[in-house]
C-alpha cells in the first residue's frame, strides 16, 4: 500500500488545549484524519457520514479496507443515526456499559456508508469513556469511524508518542490525552441476534456480560474458509519486530492473580520489592513465577549466545533476573517491567507500550508473562498470543517495514553527546570501514535518548584514527570502493589521522582491530583502561562467540585484506558490517542510551 507523508508536520494538540481540540474537530467534519485518546487505546478517526475522508485511514494505516471501523459517538442520542435497529441485548449492553472499554454491533442504517463497514450491514458502536475524547467526539457532533491509530501490523498505540511515531506527516492532528487507562482495545459484542457474542475479549468481560443478559457466547476459533464475524480476527494484529514466547504463571499464582484483577491504579509504592522482608512461603512464590525466565534465558543464550532477549514481566521478576548478577546475562536481556507481578491491570495497561519499547532495543525474542485467569486476564492473554503470531497471518503488503517508520520528534528537554573511536594502524582499511559502517548505523537507528532520564535526547558519533597512520591521506581504494559496492556506504571522502591524547579523551569508547592495538593504548595511557576495547575482547566479554560444527568456539576474526586480491576486502567488509551490527545495540547500551 502507498503511503505517504502528506503533511510537513502532525499538529499535537494537548488535552488541556481546548481550541487545538476544536480546532482538530473542525478538521475532522471537513474530511481531515485526526489521532485521539480513548480509555482503551488511540484512535485514528475520519467523519463516518464522509466516505472519502473514511478511505484516507486505511491510507494512513497502510490497511486493507476489508476490515471495518467502529464508530464513536459523545452521545448515546446518536446510535438513532447510525443504526437500523436495537436489539433488546444490545438496549442492555448500551444501558450497562456505555460509556465504556465496549463495543456494541447492531444492523446499520442507510447513513453509515460501506466505507466504513467494509461492505457489512452490521456497524460496531462505541461510546468512550475518556474525558479527552468526549470533549472531541462532541465538538465534531458526528459519528467518528476510527481503528486504533497504529500502523497495521504493529501493536496498538497507549500514548500520543506511539501516534506520532506511527502517523507523523500522515495525519492532519493528534490529541495527546496521556496513557490510556486500560491499554487493551474493546470488547466487541455482537448483539445482532438475541444472544450476545463476544467476538473480542477486552476489560468488559463475558462474566459482567452474562450477568446484564442471561447469557453469552464467545465467538470459536475460525475453521478453514469460514468468513469472520468479526474481519479483524483473521489479521496478524498487534505484532512486534520480535518473537514473543509466553511465560506461564504457576498453578497457585494463577489462584491469586484471579483474586486480584482489578482496574489498573498507578502507584509509587514499591515496598514489595524489599525481599527481605518476605517470609520463606512469599519468597519461594516469587521464585516459581521468576524460575520459567531465568531457565529460558540460559536456555537460549546456550543454543545461540548472539541472542538478544526481552523480557516482559512484573517489577520482582525483573529484579531477581537483575539479583542473578549474571554478566552475560545481563548483556543480553532488556527487561521491561509493569508493576506488580500478578497485577494484569497493570501488564494490561503497558502492554503495547512494552512491545514496542523492546522492539525499539533490538531484541530478538520477547519473553512475556503469561495469566491464567478468567476476567481481564482472558482480553490479555488474547493480545499477546496475538502477538506471539498465534492470529493468523499478515496480509500480503499490510505489514510497513522499519524505513516507512517515522521518528522524528525532537522535543527532548536537552541533550547530551557521546562518541565511539575505531582504531587500527594506517587508518586506511580496517578503521576507516568501521566508522563508515558505524556511522551509517547510527544514522539508521536514531534518534537515541539517555535510558536513566528519557527526557534527555542524546547525539551519537563516530570516528577513527590510526595508531601509526599519517595526516590527511586518502584512503585505500580498494577499501572505498569495497566498502560502496557491499555497504552501499560512501567514504571517498575520508583522510587519515593519528590518534592522539585529544581524541582518545574526546571518546566513550574506543574499539581496536586487533587485540595488541588495545594493550598498546591500554600501556601508554592507563587511565583509559575500562573504556578500550579490542572487538574481539568486547564480544568475548558479552558472550557473542558462535559455536563452530565441531562443537569449539569461534571468537571474532577479521583478515587485514591490505595487498590482498578483490575476495578478501569484500570479505572483510562483509565481516566488519556484520559484527558492528550486532554489537551495536550492546554499545548503546553501555553509553547508557537507547533509541526512542
Ligand atoms: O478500543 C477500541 O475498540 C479501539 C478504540 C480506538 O476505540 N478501536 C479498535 O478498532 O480497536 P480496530 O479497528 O483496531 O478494531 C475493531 C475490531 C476489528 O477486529 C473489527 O473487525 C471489529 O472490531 N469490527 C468492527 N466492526 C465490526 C462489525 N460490523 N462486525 C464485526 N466486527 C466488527
Ligand atoms: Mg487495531
Amino acid at each position: 500500500m502507498n503511503r505517504n507523508r502528506i503533511y510537513e508536520r502532525t499538529v499535537l494538540a494537548d488535552r488541556t488545549d481546548h481550541e487545538g481540540i476544536k480546532d482538530c474537530a473542525s478538521h475532522l467534519v471537513s474530511g481531515e484524519v485526526i489521532g485521539f485518546p480513548t480509555e482503551t487505546v488511540y484512535g485514528l478517526g475520519a467523519n463516518a457520514y464522509d466516505a472519502d475522508a473514511v478511505k484516507k485511514i486505511f491510507e494512513a494505516k497502510g490497511r486493507p479496507s476489508d476490515n471495518p471501523l467502529i464508530c464513536h459517538i459523545a452521545d448515546k442520542s446518536q446510535i438513532a443515526d447510525c443504526v437500523s435497529e436495537i436489539t433488546p441485548t444490545a438496549q442492555k449492553l448500551i444501558d450497562s456499559f456505555m460509556p465504556g472499554p465496549i463495543t456494541v454491533i447492531m444492523k446499520k442504517s442507510g447513513r453509515i456508508p460501506d466505507e466504513v463497514t467494509a461492505g457489512l450491514d452490521t456497524v460496531g458502536i462505541r461510546m468512550p469513556s475518556n474525558e479527552t475524547a468526549n470533549e472531541f467526539l462532541r465538538e465534531c457532533g458526528v459519528p467518528v469511524a476510527a481503528p486504533s491509530a497504529n500502523l497495521s501490523g504493529s501493536p496498538s498505540p497507549t500514548t500520543a508518542m506511539h501516534v506520532m511515531n506511527d502517523m507523523n506527516g500522515c495525519v492532519y492532528g493528534i490529541i495527546d490525552g496521556g496513557e490510556c487507562l486500560y491499554g487493551l482495545e474493546s470488547t466487541v459484542v455482537d448483539c445482532t441476534g438475541e444472544i450476545p457474542v463476544v467476538l473480542r475479549p477486552g476489560a468488559v468481560t463475558p462474566a459482567m456480560i452474562e450477568d446484564v443478559c442471561g447469557s453469552v457466547e464467545t465467538a470459536g476459533k475460525l475453521q478453514e474458509g469460514q468468513t469472520p464475524r468479526s474481519p479483524g480476527m483473521k489479521y496478524r494484529h498487534y505484532a512486534p519486530k520480535a518473537s514473543v514466547e509466553i511465560m506461564d504463571l504457576p498453578q497457585k499464582a494463577v489462584i491469586i492473580n484471579d483474586e486480584l484483577e482489578s482496574e489498573y491504579v498507578p502507584s509509587e509504592d514499591k515496598s514489595y520489592l524489599d525481599f527481605k522482608k518476605l517470609d520463606d512461603d512469599a519468597k519461594q512464590d516469587l521464585v516459581d513465577i521468576a524460575a520459567p525466565f531465568i531457565f529460558r534465558i540460559r536456555e537460549i543464550l546456550k543454543d545461540s549466545p548472539a541472542t538478544r532477549i526481552g523480557i516482559y514481566a512484573g517489577d520482582e521478576v525483573c529484579s531477581l533476573v537483575d539479583k542473578l548478577g549474571d554478566k552475560i546475562i545481563s548483556a543480553h536481556t532488556e527487561t521491561y517491567a509493569y508493576g506488580r507481578s500478578l497485577d494484569v491491570a497493570a501488564a494490561s495497561h503497558f502492554l503495547f507500550d512494552g512491545l514496542r519499547h523492546l522492539d525499539l532495543q533490538d531484541v530478538g525474542i520477547i519473553l512475556a508473562q503469561g495469566f491464567g485467569g478468567k476476567g481481564l486476564s482472558q482480553a490479555y492473554m488474547n493480545r499477546l498470543s496475538k502477538a506471539c503470531g498465534k492470529g493468523g497471518d499478515v496480509p500480503e503488503g499490510a505489514e510497513m517495514t522499519s524505513d516507512e517508520r517515522f521518528s522524528d520528534i525532537e522535543d527532548f528537554d536537552g541533550t547530551y553527546t557521546c562518541s565511539v573511536l575505531f582504531v587500527c594502524d594506517d587508518n586506511k582499511r580496517l578503521s576507516s570501514a568501521c566508522e563508515g559502517i558505524f556511522t551509517d548505523l547510527i544514522r539508521s537507528r536514531a534518534p537515541f535518548r539517555l535510558r536513566d532520564d528519557k527526557s534527555i535526547g542524546c547525539e551519537l558519533y563516530c570516528e577513527s584514527a590510526g595508531l601509526k597512520a599519517g595526516s590527511d591521506e586518502e584512503l585505500d581504494p580498494e577499501m572505498v570502493a569495497t566498502v560502496r559496492e557491499t555497504c552501499g556506504i560512501n567514504i571517498s571522502h575520508y583522510r587519515t589521522r593519528r590518534t592522539d591524547p585529544s581524541v582518545f579523551d574526546a571518546n566513550d569508547i574506543i574499539f581496536t582491530l586487533r587485540d595488541e592495538q588495545a594493550y598498546e593504548i591500554i600501556s601508554r595511557f592507563p587511565e583509559l583502561d575500562g573504556k578500550v576495547y579490542s572487538l574481539s575482547s568486547y564480544c568475548a566479554g558479552k558472550g557473542l562467540v558462535f559455536k563452530s560444527e565441531d562443537g569449539r568456539t569461534a571468537s571474532i576474526s577479521i583478515p587485514n585484506p591490505k595487498g590482498q586480491n578483490h575476495a578478501t576486502y569484500v570479505h572483510t567488509a562483509s565481516a566488519l558490517k556484520a559484527w558492528l551490527e550486532l554489537i551495536f545495540p550492546y554499545v548503546l547500551k553501555d553509553l547508557g542510551i537507547e533509541r526512542c
